[in-house]
């Protein structure tokens, strides 16, 4: 399968990967003329799907999760949320073992990387989406730290929970297409202390869980909010949810942005390391990561378009490649590993 934009939908393709909307099945694996439904899709704020086509039945795409562990997360995480709303008491245990089956997940799967997991997203379930994608994230940094099953836990709950003082901001400045103003901004930037706040009593979650939830927006530099800690002030567990949150936020499609493809991301990232992120867990970070993930359309240096076959172990710039049109736009199918063509490089990611 590869990941195609709605907008490149062709009629011979077909839905690789079913597509949620709100929870419900949107639209099944296998469905045909999947370009009748690109206005719909579109609508919804949902802009890639994973189709099958030619070019790409041999492809496999990697899950860092299993979907449906991925869908009860949502389930899961979107209920206590609301909970929080409707100031109702909160259900710790459960979002306990949601995070525990995701560790266990995790754990089994021997060597991880970390694909971005953008598929299904769309502004509605952003939040939700976000929350579960930042707890893999981070539980996948922590076992490439070799941290313990129940530190992995306790990263995780600060994980999932990281934004759940979002559901407490006004949703027509939360979801507001367009810039905020200083104001707005200043509203939105309230979530870290009011999901503090709100579970900073509950004796079940652990204080180093509450760290990430608390101070996920801080930066090293101390230039970060909301009590501008810095340096040795944070816990290791917000220093990883900082880079986690970032990365996630930026590969994901916003109202306000189209997603920025990983190696920009990453560059970012890199960029601020030191500064206003862990160089430490940054590397670790980066190092777990797939900057080309399977199924990923690219251009290439010599005018080429591919879609990423096979991943290079140690050399993630470097992928093999299923060439599916030349530099003048004809089509033509060839597999071209990258390792064997240094003079070539991936210019552009669709
Ligand atoms: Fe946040």
């Amino acid at each position: 399968m590869r990941l195609v934009p709605v907008e490149d939908i062709k009629p011979e393709m077909k839905l690789a990967k079913s597509i949620y909307h709100n929870n419900n099945i949107l639209l099944n694996t296998g469905v045909k003329n999947l370009h009748r439904y690109k206005d719909r899709l579109k609508n919804i704020g949902i802009n890639y799907v994973y189709v099958e086509d030619k070019y790409s039945t041999d492809i496999k795409v990697d899950y860092v999760i299993k979907s449906e562990l991925r869908e009860k997360g949502q389930k899961k995480i979107r209920s206590f949320m609301e909970d929080i709303r409707f100031n109702k008491s909160i259900n710790v245990s459960q979002i306990k073992d949601t995070v525990s089956d995701i560790v266990d997940d995790i754990l089994n799967n021997s060597d991880n990387i970390i694909v971005n997991m953008l598929d299904i997203k769309n502004f509605d379930d952003y939040t939700y989406e976000h929350s579960v994608n930042v707890a893999v994230y981070s539980i996948i940094l922590g076992k490439s730290l070799n941290y313990n099953v129940r530190d992995l836990n306790k990263l995780g709950v600060g994980a999932i929970l990281h934004d759940i003082g979002k559901i407490l901001i006004p949703p027509e400045i939360l979801f507001k297409e367009g810039k905020l103003n200083d104001e707005e901004y200043q509203i939105v930037k309230d979530h870290s202390e009011l999901g503090y706040d709100y579970i900073k009593d509950a004796r079940e979650i652990s204080p180093v869980s509450k760290a990430a939830i608390l101070s996920h927006h801080e930066r090293l530099d101390g230039s970060g909010y909301p009590r501008r800690k810095s340096g040795d002030e944070l816990h290791d567990f917000a220093k990883i949810v900082a880079i986690t949150d970032v990365y996630d936020a930026l590969t994901s499609d916003r109202t306000y942005r189209k997603r920025w493809p990983v190696h920009e991301a990453i560059s970012y990232i890199m960029s601020n390391s030191d500064q206003k992120f862990d160089n430490y867990f940054v590397d670790k970070f980066v190092r777990n990561l797939a900057i080309y993930p399977n199924g990923t359309m690219v251009r290439l240096s010599n005018g080429q378009k591919a879609i990423v076959k096979e991943q290079n172990s140690n050399y993630p710039t470097r992928p093999i490649l299923r060439i599916v049109e030349d530099a003048e736009g004809n089509e033509m199918v060839e597999t071209m590993d990258l390792l064997n063509n240094l003079n070539i490089v991936i210019d552009e990611v669709y």
